[in-house]
């Protein structure tokens, strides 16, 4: 399995999107989105009432068997939301997809854009069988990024996730690198992988 498993996140580059390794520079602008109550209403974080928070949120997205991309327009490197595989299982070959995005910009398939590029990446260059999400029932939106990913919806899991106001039922949504192929739509594709590189090349360590 490739080295990227347990490496930086390398820069990802789609039609209109800039993907690359979410750094703790960017707790500013995690902080203007994350505070926002409407982008934490689904989430099992709560909304952060300071950049501390916000610091803290991302030394937790940095750690093992977790990659995390900060989601940029192309020309411009400032984080709208971000997009991570976590639960990395390299017996297995399986990571579970979450994102975020600023609420300005919800709406023009952004993240549908960078969660397609990720599964790319996951299934071609990490060489994953699987990719699962969670969603609580009500997050309609999430649900439609998952559904255009091509995701099958698996069940409900009863009570499954704790967050600050209880327990919560969770939808399981799977995607085997077979379903993938066959719900590859062009116009996610990935451009390419690290910047003036033609292909990915995992690191030498
Ligand atoms: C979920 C989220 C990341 C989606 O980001 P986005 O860039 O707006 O997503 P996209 O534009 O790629 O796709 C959203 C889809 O949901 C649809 N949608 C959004 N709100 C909807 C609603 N209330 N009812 C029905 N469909 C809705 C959009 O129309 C779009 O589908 P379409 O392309 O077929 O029109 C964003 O809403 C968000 O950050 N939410 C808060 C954080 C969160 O809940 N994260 C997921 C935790 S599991």
């Amino acid at each position: 399995m490739s080295d990227w498993f347990d490496s930086t996140p390398p820069v990802i580059l789609t039609n209109r999107l800039r993907l690359r390794a979410l750094a703790l520079g960017d707790a500013p602008a995690v902080y203007s989105f994350a505070s926002d109550p409407a982008v934490a209403r689904y989430t099992l974080w709560s909304v952060h009432l300071s950049e501390a928070d916000s610091v803290a949120f991302i030394h937790g997205l940095v750690g093992p068997a977790r990659l995390t991309w900060a989601i940029s327009l192309i020309d411009l490197d400032r984080a709208m939301g971000m997009v991570f595989l976590h639960s990395l299982n390299r017996h297995h070959r399986r990571a579970e997809i979450a994102f975020n995005l600023d609420r300005r910009n919800w709406g023009r398939g952004y993240v549908s854009e960078a969660a397609s590029a990720v599964a790319d990446f996951a299934f071609h260059t990490l060489g994953l069988n699987r990719i699962v999400a969670t969603c609580m029932p009500a997050n309609v939106a999430a649900k439609r990024v998952l559904a255009k990913l091509g995701m099958v919806r698996e069940g409900q899991m009863r009570r499954s996730h704790l967050r600050y106001d209880g327990a919560h039922d969770m939808e399981l949504h799977g995607l085997l690198a077979s379903d993938r192929a066959r719900a590859i739509d062009g116009s996610h594709r990935v451009v390419r992988h690290a910047v003036g590189e033609a292909s990915a090349a995992p690191p030498s360590h």
